[in-house]
Formats: structure tokens, sequence, C-alpha cells
């Protein structure tokens, strides 16, 4: 399934244009999350704030982090109003704990996750995520490293093959990267409208299929650029480490290879049995989470009627043993071994 970001007709739109990111299942978060006054909670994805207005609202403190710096800008105003309940870091969630410490918090009672993009991401055409909005393409959320033209121009036609097919989900990939290897050809690819149209004109719309048949091979292009699985599993191995007996991790996801990996991690970390192959057995015994619930929460009927980004929403969610952390290893996700090294070379080259 892809993402609920623009491949689901993009953010609810007003009249006067786009209106900012609304949260996805705000309640249900809070009533996982449970933030009272006197803890401090991290939302390793700030956003427009809506996660961290709402756990201010509550009373607890706030640790928030972003990858984006204009997500960053935008939270000044919140900072300022929170009379220092809210601590607002530019940095990326797989380092949550690092940067808890680093503020002097050794511990915390709860981790939030709201994975993926923004819909001020989306709607800005320059920041280049968009086949709606023609932009530069880009697709960088922290603007640093390659950019989606970097790997478009330069990876090898395998490497693409590999991007929209594993991390897009894209059945015809093959078709797609062989068009793009012809087009570079003759100049390179620049703007997300050139690669819209390329990618329409060579695989046309599925009959029936409601999104834009550029939807998973941007997705793909998107979670490459910027590691997004890696961050993802490394951001729950480091709540893990930080969280508190007690203190509750809850992940909000919007396609199937996110919530994958967020239902192995707790099937590895509460499963009874399961446990890692790649540890001690005694070790691996020992949950680390209990889960309340296995089973993902979906959006309610109403908010999913409301925001078509809430309709592939999927909340998992974990409270923390007393069993100490464990060490993470990415192999339980068997994520797809597609690297940025393999396209580096040939990108700085250019
Ligand atoms: C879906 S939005 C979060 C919206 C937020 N919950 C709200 O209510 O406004 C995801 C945000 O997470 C940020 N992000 C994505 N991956 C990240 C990472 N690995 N580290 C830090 N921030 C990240 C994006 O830049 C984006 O601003």
């Amino acid at each position: 399934m892809t993402d609920g970001g623009e491949g689901a007709s993009g953010a609810p739109q007003t009249a006067g244009g786009p209106v900012r990111h609304v949260p996805v299942m705000l309640d249900e978060v809070l009533d996982c999350l449970n933030p009272v006054s006197g803890e401090t909670i991290i939302d390793g994805t700030f956003g427009a704030g809506g996660y961290s207005a709402a756990i201010l609202d509550r009373g607890a403190d706030v640790i928030a982090i972003d990858r984006d710096p204009d997500a960053i800008a935008g939270g000044a105003a919140l900072v300022g109003a929170s009379g220092g309940k809210l601590a607002l870091v530019a940095g990326e969630f797989a380092e949550l704990d690092a940067i808890a410490r680093s503020r002097g918090y050794d511990a915390v009672d709860g981790v939030v996750l709201d994975i993926g993009v923004s819909s001020m991401q989306l709607d800005e055409a320059e920041r280049g995520f968009s086949f709606r909005h023609d932009g530069p393409l880009d697709m960088r959320m922290g603007q640093a490293g390659l950019s989606a033209a970097d790997v478009v121009n330069h990876a090898d036609q395998a490497t693409l093959t590999r991007i929209f097919g594993l991390l897009g989900e894209e059945r015809q990939a093959p078709r797609i990267s062989g068009a793009i290897v012809k087009a570079r050809a003759a100049g390179p690819i620049m703007r997300t409208g050139e690669l819209a149209r390329l990618i329409e004109s060579t695989i046309g719309k599925r009959p029936g299929e409601r999104i834009h048949p550029a939807t998973r091979a941007f997705q793909g292009l998107r979670i490459f650029i910027n590691g997004e699985l890696e961050q993802l599993a490394e951001g729950l191995f480091a709540a893990e480490r930080i969280l508190k007996p007690g203190g509750r991790l809850v992940v909000v996801t919007f396609h199937s290879l996110e919530d994958r990996i967020v239902k192995r991690f707790f099937q590895d970390r509460a499963g009874k049995a399961a446990g890692s192959r790649h540890l001690p057995q005694t070790e691996a015994a020992v949950p680390v989470f209990d889960q309340p619930q296995r089973a993902a929460i979906a959006a309610s009927e109403a908010e999913a009627a409301a925001n078509p980004r809430a309709r592939s929403a999927k909340l998992r969610w974990g409270v923390r043993t007393r069993a100490p952390a464990r060490k993470g290893d990415t192999a339980i996700f068997k994520l797809p071994r597609l690297s940025m090294e393999q396209v580096k070379p040939r990108a700085q080259t250019r």
C-alpha cells in the first residue's frame, strides 16, 4: 500500500489554498501516550507541532525533534509560548536517545513518532517531493546529502529498479527505470513535473486506479533519499534505550513497509517465544516491551473521511518493561539492501 500523502489526493485543502499539516490520529496517540504533568515526552517528528502542542496542553514537557530546518523555524512560536516546556531540536530521530541525553535526560516517559512527510513538505513545490506541484527534483527532508535528481540522473538502471520496486512497491519498476535511463541520455531530468510526465507516459494509468501513476515511484525515491526505513529501525532501538520502565512508545505509519518494521520490532521485543536468533536465548526471552494491543489501530471512519492522509494510517504502541535494553540489530527487519554508497561515486563525478 502506498503512503497516505499525495497518493491519497494530498493534504486537506481549503478554498484559500493548502492548510497546515493536520495531525493524524491525535486522539488515539494521546490515549496511548497518556502524557501527564511532570512527565517528559520525546516527539521525534515535530512537523507542524500538532502532537507536541497537544502533549504540552496535557501538562507534560516535550523534547521535539525534526530533521527539516523549515519545521524547526516554523516551531519557534510554539517554543516561545511554551514557557520553557518545549525544546525543539534539529536532528534525526534515529539519535533521539543521544539528543535527550545531551539535554540532561537519562530517561523519558514517552516517545511518539509520526512517520513520513508533512503536508508542508508535500505542498511546497520547491522542496521537490510533489508530482502535483512542479519543482526541482529534490525530496531531501534535511536538505543535505544526495537529491532525487542526483539519484535519478546517476544511479544505474538496476539500482533505480530496486528503488522503485522495493521501496515504492511499483510492479512496473523495470519499465520506469528503463525509460529514465533512455530519457536522461538526452539531458538530465531536473523537475518533478518532468519525471511525473515521463512515468505517466511510460506506464499509463491502471484501469480503475485512483492514484497518480507516479505515486509509487515517487514514494520509493523519497524513502531512499531520506533513508527512511533505516531511520525508523534505529529510532525504535533508540526509544527502547531511553524509555523508563512504564514509558510508552507510540508509532504512526502510513504504508506497509513502515508498518512491517514496527510490527516486527514489537514481535521481537514483546514476543514471549519469538526473541531474536541473533541473541543468547536468555536475553531474547525477556520482553523489553509489553504490548497492550497486538493489532494495529486504524483512524476512525470520521477522521478518514475528513483527512485522506489518515486512511492509510496505522498506530502501534508498547509499554517499556524493566528489562535492560537489548542490542539493536537491524537484521530483524530484513530491510531491502539499498545503499546511497551505490549512487554516490557516480553522482559525485558529475
Ligand atoms: C508526518 S510529519 C509529523 C507531523 C506532526 N506529528 C504534526 O502533528 O504536525 C513528519 C515530520 O517528521 C520529520 N521527519 C521525518 N523523518 C525524520 C527523521 N528521521 N528524523 C527527524 N525528523 C524526521 C519530517 O521532516 C516531518 O516534518
